[in-house]
Order: structure tokens, then C-alpha cells, then sequence
């Protein structure tokens, strides 16, 4: 067996003796799906757009129709998009290992729950949800609706947008705080396809590492989490989580 494959047993062992197993995960683990990531320099949606254009309340407010065109589109581009054997490996492992795994995603695009994930903390939100720009009144009601775009309440003007998180927002509480809960109590903790670049996320696996759990990067690049991790395997995610997650 060579280096890698016994970092990949001691990896194993180490997720069979865990009592609690969080994952992290980003873009990279929907990236064998076809949905391009953030910060790849060709192909990262961040290499072609401006973050600040599209990504912030600011940019929305300023160009709403453009912003909500934008989103749209990368909504409508995951209509056909399939989960692959990442998403796959992670949800038959908690199928099979009730209440061990906690899921903790970056990703809006719901390929986790397609395939079959449950009680997922999506940090930055849900692509395909949108929800009211400003608290709603009385009359917004997001049965009847202007067309837009973006759709629009047509009594006072209240805006939809999308419903995932932007640069300067908070995530949703609820989430980041039993995603936290979960990084103090795991016994390991997988942190796959993130540049680990977006705190509070990225600090995940700071909490994770300094409470005494295994920290283990499944990546084909370097991470801002690398130095952070006990070890770090490089691979695709859909090549190494079946692996790893095979008992
Ligand atoms: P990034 O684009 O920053 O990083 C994607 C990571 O996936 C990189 O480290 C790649 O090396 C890795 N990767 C690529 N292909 C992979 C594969 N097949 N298997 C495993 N890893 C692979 O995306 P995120 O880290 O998810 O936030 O970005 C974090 C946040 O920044 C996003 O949620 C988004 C973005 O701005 C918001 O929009 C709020």
C-alpha cells in the first residue's frame, strides 16, 4: 500500500471509532456535477463575474433586475444538473449511521439534499428559494405577485430576491449555530472542495481542530485550510468520499 492509501486507511478507521462525523463542504463537491466552482481561475463563476456586482445587498439593490436575471440563470442551469458519487458516499454513510453525521454546506445548489441527505445546514442559503429584500407587510404576499423582474409585491413594491446569503450578510443563525455546536463535539471532521477562503464557514475547521478532532482536507488543490488540517488528501471528492466512506 503506498502513503496515500494509508492515509486513506487511517482516515477510514478514524470515521468507523467516531461517534460524530461533521463534513464541510463547498463548491468542489458539486464540481463532478458540472456546476462550476467560485475561485477556479478559468472556469470560477468569481474568474468571470464580479463578486461585488452580483454577490452583495448592495449590488442587488442598486441593479435588482440584472442581479435577479443572474441567479435565474444559474437556477435554471441546475434544472438538469444530477448529484454525483460524492453527494452520493455522504448520504447512504448517514443513512446507514443514524445520527452521526452532521452535513454542513457553502453550496446553494441542493445537490446534497437531491441525493438524499436530510437535515442538511446550508450556511449560505438555497438557490432555488427566493424570499422578500425588505421585512414583508400586510399585503406582500408571494402568491400574487408582479412579474418583475424581479417579481414584485403589487401593492407597495416589496422586492423578491434570492434566498442565499451575500458578501455582508449574516448567515442564518440557526444553522451557523448548530453547525458550530457540531465542530466542538466531532471526533472528525472532513472538510471537502473549499478553498476555505469565506469565513465564518472556513472557521469551521479552526473550532473543529482546536476541540480535539481529526481534521482531514479532501481536495486536488492546496486550501487556506491545509495548515489547519491533520491531513490533507488530494483527489476528487467524488473519487475519494466513496472510499472513504465504505464500511
Ligand atoms: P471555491 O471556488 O472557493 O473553492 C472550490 C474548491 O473546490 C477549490 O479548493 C478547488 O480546488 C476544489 N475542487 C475543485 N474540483 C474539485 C473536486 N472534483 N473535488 C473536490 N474539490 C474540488 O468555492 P467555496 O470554497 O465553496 O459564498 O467558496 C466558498 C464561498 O465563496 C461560496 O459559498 C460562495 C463564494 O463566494 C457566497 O456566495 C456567500
Amino acid at each position: 500500500m503506498n502513503a496515500d492509501g494509508l492515509d486513506e486507511a487511517e482516515v477510514r478507521e478514524r470515521i468507523a471509532a467516531a461517534r460524530c462525523l461533521a463534513v464541510l463542504t463547498g463548491a468542489g463537491v458539486s464540481a463532478e456535477s458540472g456546476v462550476p466552482t467560485f475561485r477556479d481561475a478559468q472556469t470560477g463563476l468569481w474568474a468571470r463575474f464580479r463578486p461585488e456586482e452580483l454577490a452583495t445587498p448592495e449590488a442587488f439593490r442598486a441593479r435588482p433586475a440584472f442581479v435577479w436575471d443572474w441567479y435565474l440563470h444559474r437556477r435554471r442551469s441546475l434544472a438538469d444538473v444530477k448529484s454525483n458519487a460524492a453527494h452520493e458516499a455522504l448520504a447512504d454513510w448517514a443513512r446507514r449511521h443514524p445520527g452521526r453525521m452532521t452535513l454542513i454546506t457553502q453550496n446553494v445548489d441542493g445537490l446534497h439534499q437531491r441525493a438524499g441527505s436530510t437535515g442538511v445546514l446550508a450556511l449560505h442559503g438555497d438557490l432555488m428559494r427566493d424570499q422578500w429584500l425588505e421585512p414583508p407587510r400586510d399585503c406582500c404576499d408571494d402568491g400574487e405577485l408582479d412579474a418583475g423582474p424581479p417579481p414584485r409585491c403589487p401593492h407597495c413594491g416589496n422586492l423578491r430576491r434570492p434566498a442565499v446569503v451575500w458578501f455582508g450578510e449574516m448567515l442564518p443563525v440557526d444553522a451557523l449555530e448548530a453547525a458550530q455546536r457540531a465542530a466542538q463535539r466531532c471526533q472528525v471532521m472532513l472538510v471537502v472542495g473549499t478553498s476555505g477562503a469565506v469565513h465564518p464557514a472556513a472557521g469551521l475547521a479552526i473550532t473543529a481542530r482546536r476541540s480535539g478532532a481529526f481534521v482531514v482536507v479532501v481536495n486536488p488543490d492546496q486550501t487556506e485550510l491545509d495548515a489547519v488540517a491533520d491531513l490533507c488528501l488530494r483527489g476528487s471528492a467524488a473519487t475519494l468520499l466513496p472510499r472513504l466512506l465504505s464500511d
